[in-house]
């Protein structure tokens, strides 16, 4: 342990340990010093010098964030010579770019240089405006890029770099012609290693980078936030939702959520109120707006004249753990109830194995083995964690049977197919053997027997390196709530069609809930458009308009996530609260009421 270091900040005594910087040091002991392009957990980059200290000796003042504090140094953090420097800081940064805030969506409230100009007395600007001509890249699907309002302060780019590990973003070019490029200089939208995931939006303390969504919605600070849990993936991230006027202004992570620590992926910032879908807020009998009485009386009528043998209840896996009771509570009143999943997720969701703090494990962790698992695609906010790992802290990366994925690119070995020859293993045993905290993240195929050889070899490696127990393994499922499904007694399906050709079906029921296609996907599975077709009475029960609803006899709108309340089981087995976040639209009811209603 190091000796700790003594100083004092305004006269305050403080200590610390050697390595923290004065900004660090001032915080913990709360004295208050301005920043602006310091950000928690990103490095310091000491860029904007809004933080400027003077130290007792130096005729120089130096930046807080970018400073460790230096044993018996005496600090002083407000002086008439600080502030006059800052407000010339701040005045320069305002003419250099074109801030024109009447017409900008963060002005009077939400922007970072407006905050630290009006405490420092920026009423007008001393220095001749530069008026650059600079261009606007509205390329982005859910975000834009306004260099006219960018402060260079480089949040975006340490976000992207060390948050989602990709490294889209970068400053190029020098002096006044210093702007923030993506990937070599192409438009948002062009990107091939943005992953969308919007943490360069929410790191902007300025309208640089900008929500298309969010933009004239409504001022963040004066929204009403409530803090829920995404419900587009098993990892189960916090959010926080800020809402105005009973619609969602802006979706951001939760920074006190222990698992994603205010981080998420372009489904939990934007898939869940950004995508463009169709809604349905009244009940529908064969295509026309009906009451909910009309609509359940034909839903009994239909029941009634359906023996109970040929009756059955199919539920997307991401529906509550409220609902997956209610359902199971009405099992005898049908054939079957079953959740569809992806195949050999039955067998993970059944006995999810995984270690005490995942999230330490994944931070921690000195090598990765994914297996069988496409977080990318399915789970964000662990590929960033994967991401950052390799490239920060030089952790190993095995991808053993998994699709492709930017993650090849940083990966020491990846291999769709795993060979289970000698040589291919003395690859592996060789990049894993000085891992000391490895982790093996494994997905739905991992259940299979080559996925079970697999794991037996890895177990082999470890063992004859003596790595103690071996990886700490963390299950990752698809569906997102297919754990609390099962849990709640609900038969994982994971061949539709099979099951519901297995008998003769007179009435069928599709709980889907809030499935972002309207439950479309299970139209591709094979004879299933025929298999519906020939069912008398088709149910469906959705949030959003797809085929399937549109070729139901009736359809019954359900609440979306943001309306529910309720809770989701994530991959650890922890469940999570789901809370209102908006008011119910139009007639749509809760999953779990309208099933209780149907089967009353
Ligand atoms: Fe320290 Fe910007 S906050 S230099």
């Amino acid at each position: 342990m190091s000796t700790p270091i003594k100083l004092t900040i305004n006269g305050q005594s403080c200590s610390c340990q050697a390595g923290q910087t004065i900004l660090e040091v001032a915080s913990a002991n709360n004295i208050y010093i301005p920043t602006l392009c310091w950000m928690k957990d990103r490095s310091p980059w000491g860029g904007c010098r809004v933080c400027i200290v003077e130290i007792e000796g130096s005729p120089k003042v130096v930046p807080a964030c970018a400073t460790p504090a230096a044993d018996g140094s005496a600090v002083t953090t407000n002086s008439p010579r600080l502030q006059r420097l800052r407000k010339m800081t701040l005045e320069l940064l305002f003419s250099e770019r074109n801030h024109v805030c009447p017409i900008c969506p963060m002005n009077k409230g939400d922007c970072g240089l407006q905050h630290q100009g009006y405490p420092h007395g920026v009423d007008s600007i001393r220095f001749p405006y530069l008026f650059p001509a600079l261009s606007m890249d509205l390329t982005g699907r859910y975000f834009g890029l306004d260099h006219n309002r960018c402060i260079l302060c480089t949040r975006c780019v340490r976000t992207c770099d060390e948050i989602e590990g990709v490294h889209t973003l970068d400053i190029a070019n020098r002096g006044e012609k210093n702007e923030v490029v993506v990937d070599l200089h192409v438009g948002l939208g062009e990107s091939e290693t943005c992953t969308q995931c919007g943490a360069c939006v929410a790191a902007c303390p300025t309208g640089a980078l900008f929500d298309k969504a969010q933009t004239y919605r409504g001022k963040l600070h004066s929204c009403r936030t409530v803090k829920t849990t995404c419900p587009e993936c098993p990892v189960g991230c916090g959010l926080e939702v800020f809402t105005k006027e009973d619609r969602i202004v802006e979706v951001f992570g939760d920074s006190d959520s222990q698992l994603n620590a205010g981080h998420l992926c372009k489904k939990g910032r934007y898939e869940t109120w950004a995508a463009p879908r169709h809604r349905i807020t009244q009940p529908l009998l064969h295509g026309k707006p009906v009451s909910w009485d009309e609509a359940l009386a034909f839903v009994r009528q239909a029941r009634a004249t359906s023996p109970v043998w040929e009756s059955v209840l199919l539920a997307s896996p991401r529906l509550t753990n409220e609902a997956a009771h209610a359902i199971h509570a009405v099992a005898d009143k049908l054939d079957r109830v079953g959740t569809y999943v992806v195949p050999n997720e039955a067998a993970l969701v059944d006995a999810p194995e995984q270690p005490g703090d995942v999230a330490q494990h994944l931070a921690e962790a000195d090598a990765f083995i994914l297996l069988g698992v496409q977080p990318v695609r399915d789970h964000g906010v662990i590929a960033a964690r994967v991401r950052t790992g390799v490239r920060k802290r030089g952790a190993k990366l095995v991808i053993l049977d998994c699709r492709r994925s930017d993650l090849d690119a940083y990966a020491d070995i990846a291999v769709r197919e795993v060979s289970l020859e000698r040589k291919f293993w003395a690859r592996v045993a060789e990049v894993l053997r000085d891992a000391k905290r490895p982790v093996l993240i494994y997905g739905p195929t991992a259940m299979t027997p080559v996925g079970v050889s697999v794991l037996d070899k890895l177990t082999e490696v470890f063992r004859a390196q003596g790595t103690g127990e071996g990886p700490a393994l963390v299950g990752l499922p698809s569906g997102v709530n297919s754990i609390g499904m099962v849990a709640a007694g609900v038969e994982p399906v994971e061949e539709v069609a099979p099951w519901l050709d297995a008998k003769p079906v007179q009435y069928l029921h599709l709980v889907l809930g809030d499935e972002p296609d309207g439950g479309a996907q299970l139209l591709e599975e094979k004879h299933m458009a025929d298999l519906l077709a020939g069912i008398p009475c088709v149910v469906v029960q959705a949030s959003y308009r797809s085929k399937l609803t549109d070729a139901a006899q009736v359809v019954l709108p359900a609440t979306i996530w943001a309306e529910k309340t309720g809770t989701l089981t994530n991959f650890t087995g922890r469940m999570l609260p789901l809370r209102p976040v908006v008011p119910v639209r139009g007639a749509g009811r809760d999953d779990a009421a309208i099933v209780e209603a149907v089967y009353a």
